[in-house]
């Protein structure tokens, strides 16, 4: 293994990322300095279908990631000969998506003679919090709560991660999303919630805090389901309100067990990562805790907590120089799991 310290050569990555409903490319160096990180997201196409339809998600991707990559290399002021290699997420995610990103990567690679590195897409976001803070040092608790994950992880070193806690059903933003669809709100979720708790009354209802003082798992099926049988019951309750009060009940277990696992690990820092990341009652209160307490807290650049290709960029660079190129035979895993040391 090298140790990332003795890197002397820069070495300049493209980055791709095409796991769910965003069409991404970026170009970063050394897995720190951004020169381009672009963003084509599909929103508008699926909003009327409430939801990412897999198949409307991969002929997007096909169409954009020309244009994408090629803005992201014109943004940086690179061709393809100059860059080190090229990365992309293979997994977890929609099939048909990975492989777009996956197949064009591989092509670009073998069309420019430089490695290709295959990225795990949860590693990714782990790096978002180290790509835009470098000083940070290790042990981290990162919570990392995402459309399809939530988990407290350990990150103990490059590549060395421990699971404290995970989901045992619905994810963080999956319950958002749940919720906006059921209110009638609109798609995405997460952003939506968002802006319409900031209207509402935090503390107006008193939805449960599952497992709030059970171990470091997470469970927010029943959460969605209490917020579904109050509206049901009370028709006329006012939907700000009811979205303030469901996203208290959700940072509040977050932040609660994320304090304590840090507290715990004896963590240097607590940082947030993936899409739900990016609300902001999390973000507020993280970094409030973080000045009572003295504990560093973390909090990424919105765009670098929602899907993005720099993070893929940057979590490479590591990967490249730790384990080398990834084959050419390397397919994309939709079900790819994060590898957890006990
Ligand atoms: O990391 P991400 O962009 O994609 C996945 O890897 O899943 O996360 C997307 C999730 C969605 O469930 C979305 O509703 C949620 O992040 N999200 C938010 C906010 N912005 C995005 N949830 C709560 N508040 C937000 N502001
Ligand atoms: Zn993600």
């Amino acid at each position: 293994m090298t140790d990332i310290e003795t890197v002397s050569v820069k070495q300049t990555i493209l980055g791709i990322e095409t796991s769910c409903d965003e069409t991404a490319a970026a170009v970063v160096v050394d897995g720190q300095h951004v020169l381009s990180s672009v963003v084509s997201s599909q929103v508008d196409l699926h909003a009327r279908f409430g939801g990412v339809v897999p198949e409307i998600a991969s002929r997007a991707h096909t169409d954009l990631i020309t244009p994408v990559v090629a803005q992201a290399l014109v943004e940086a002021g690179r061709n393809g000969g100059e860059l080190s290699a090229v990365a992309a997420t293979y997994g977890p995610g929609l099939v048909g998506s990975l492989l777009v990103g996956v197949s064009a990567a591989k092509a670009l690679s073998l069309t420019w003679g430089v490695p290709f590195v295959g990225i795990n897409h949860l590693e990714g976001h782990l790096y978002a919090g180290l790509l835009e803070e470098p000083d940070l040092s290790f042990p981290l608790v990162v919570l990392l709560v995402s459309g399809g994950h939530t988990m407290l992880v350990e990150m103990r070193g490059h590549g060395d991660y421990r699971l404290i806690g995970q989901t045992v059903d619905d994810a963080a933003g999956e319950a958002f999303d749940k919720v906006a669809r059921y209110l009638d709100l609109g798609y995405p979720g997460g952003p939506i919630v968002d802006q319409l708790a900031a209207l509402g009354d935090p503390e107006a209802i008193g939805f449960p805090r599952p497992m709030l003082n059970e171990g470091y798992d997470f469970s927010f099926s029943g959460l969605k389901t209490a917020v579904i049988n109050h509206v049901r019951k009370n028709p006329d309750v006012s939907a700000e309100d009811v979205a303030a009060s469901f996203q208290a009940a959700v940072v509040d277990v977050l932040l609660t067990k994320a304090r304590r696992a840090a507290e715990e690990v004896g963590a240097t820092a607590i940082c947030l990562a993936g899409g739900v990341a990016a609300n902001s009652e999390l973000r507020e209160r993280t970094l409030g805790y973080s000045v009572d307490s003295g504990m560093r807290a973390y909090v990424p650049s919105r765009s670098m907590c929602t899907d993005n290709a720099a993070m893929i960029a940057a979590a490479a660079w590591w990967r490249l120089n730790s384990d080398g190129p990834s084959p050419l035979d390397l397919g994309a895993e939709p079900g790819l799991r994060l590898a957890f040391a006990d």
